[in-house]
């Protein structure tokens, strides 16, 4: 029996309609090569287009529609000269992650061969981790209020929400994560010096589930000093898990240490595989360059990868990062778009990546 994946690709928006057609040939080059079958079928919702048309962001029945697929193939949303960023967004995208669960975002720090990260010094090999974002609750919350708007007396009120539920399920992520890496050692960012109740509360937690994963390696540091070793020593970190708003900060510092914005992946997953995880880049639409085949089309093709691990197509997500490993440090300019100092387009350095992944398997 040839393994099965059912993919909802959704392209989106601006660059989103460039790099997903890469992204999906870098997916078909590798089921080819490692011998799955891939079904995609395409979306036009979750577009400034479709809202044009529709007055909303997504049809009623999405929910159903999208559950019957194994995972979500995700380009970028966002067109601010038609509708409003957090429409878009919050109509699209953040349903997505809040009515699938995926609680856990995940995002590749990874310096590579022929990338220029804006840390001296530095070369490939010496950063390489993965960044944990709790994805659902911590400081993102709903619970709070104003009064007394427009006095003296205006107040207003954000709670932040720890859940045992809710943190264990992402430190239990982590922790499995180290635990299959080499190095095995996971880092906590905390602050509580200053945040005296849910940030020790997420220590605690930290420090219990430690005591479940003895070959994994502990340490935690507050947040601020954590983003200064980021850029200090980014070789100390092999994973490192932060709540939502701690993760937020560290899942964009991490990749800029690295070099371009077009070539950072991200997932959001659902670890239970109650609901599809989404597989998208870091970059948005980019209304900026978008329409002119120039977008650089690896961060889609390194979500890609992402997906495959996902659905247990570990060697075909090997296959696909080899590829663009190989293709980033040894190409001509030609091939390079122009964020990598070259003059070639979306297209043509795709189309290097999905011949690598065919002849490297
Ligand atoms: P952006 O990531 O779209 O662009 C930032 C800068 O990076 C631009 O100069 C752009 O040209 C460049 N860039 C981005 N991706 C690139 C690629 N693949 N190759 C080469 N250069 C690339 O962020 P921006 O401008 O803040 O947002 C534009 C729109 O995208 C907004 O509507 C925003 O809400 C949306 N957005 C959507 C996201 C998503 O769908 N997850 C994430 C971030 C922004
Ligand atoms: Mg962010």
């Amino acid at each position: 029996m040839t393994r099965t994946h059912r993919i909802a690709v959704i392209a989106g928006d601006g660059i989103g309609q460039e790099v997903v057609p890469e992204g999906v040939r870098a997916l078909e080059a590798a089921a080819e090569a490692y011998g799955f079958e891939l079904r995609t079928t395409e979306f036009d919702y979750a577009s400034a287009d479709y809202y044009l048309k529709h007055g909303t962001m997504l049809p009623d029945g999405w929910f159903e529609q999208l559950s019957a697929y194994d995972a979500i193939f995700f380009g970028a949303v966002g067109w601010p000269e038609v509708v409003p960023d957090h429409v878009s967004l919050w109509g699209s995208l953040i349903q997505f992650r809040r009515h699938f669960d995926q609680y856990v975002n995940l995002r590749p720090v990874k310096l590579l061969e022929g990338m220029k990260s804006p840390l001296a010094g530095r070369s490939p090999g010496d950063v390489d981790f993965y960044v944990v974002r709790e994805n659902t609750e911590g400081e993102y919350s709903s619970i709070g209020g104003k009064m007394f708007e427009g006095t003296d007396r205006e107040t207003v009120i954000q709670e932040t929400v720890m859940t045992r539920t809710g943190v264990d399920r992402v430190l239990t992520y982590a922790f499995e994560l180290a635990q299959r890496r080499p190095r095995r050692h996971l880092t906590s960012a905390t602050k509580s010096n200053g945040i005296s109740i849910t940030m020790p509360y997420w220590d605690e937690r930290v420090e219990e589930m430690g005591r479940r994963y003895p070959e994994v390696d502990v340490d935690k540091f507050h947040i601020d000093i954590l983003a200064a070793n980021f850029v200090l020593h980014p070789d100390w970190f092999d994973v490192v898990v932060g709540s939502n708003l701690f993760g937020d900060i560290l899942s964009d510092l991490g990749p800029a240490c690295t070099g371009t914005i077009g070539i950072a992946p991200s997932a959001n997953i659902n670890p239970e595989r109650r609901f599809p995880s989404l597989f998208e880049p870091v970059h948005g639409s980019a209304p900026d360059i978008a329409g002119r085949g120039i977008a650089n089309p690896v961060g889609q093709i390194w979500s890609a990868a992402l997906m495959l691990e996902h659905l247990g197509e570990r060697e075909a997500a090997a296959g696909i990062q080899r590829a663009f490993e190989k293709v980033l440090a040894g190409s001509p300019r030609e091939v390079l778009t122009p964020d990598l100092g070259g003059d070639g387009s979306t297209q043509s350095l795709g189309k290097a990546v999905a011949d690598g992944i065919l002849a490297g398997a």
